[in-house]
């Protein structure tokens, strides 16, 4: 359970990406650690959100280290936090 609250309505369609192997339903085109918080994915805070402190970090599709805040979200992402 996320201790975020979604404020507005979302509109967008939801797609598919998986988690750690798990599937996981996130709007397309949102910002993917916003996306990941609100679903209550991810457990950790985003501290700076513009790309800086890497406390977002995550692999996406293979490659280690992408910014989450920093990526939208599109159908099909492997995203996992493990190292
Ligand atoms: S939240 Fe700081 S780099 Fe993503």
């Amino acid at each position: 359970m996320s201790t975020f609250t979604r404020t507005t309505a979302v509109t967008a369609p939801l797609v598919t990406v998986t988690l750690n192997g798990t599937a996981l339903d996130l709007p397309e085109g949102a910002n993917l650690a916003a996306a990941l918080l609100a679903a209550g994915a991810v457990p950790q805070a985003l501290f700076c959100r513009i790309g800086i402190c890497q406390l977002c970090a995550l692999s996406i599709d293979g490659q280690g280290g992408r910014r989450a805040c920093r990526t939208f979200v599109r159908a099909g992402l492997a995203l996992e936090t493990r190292p």
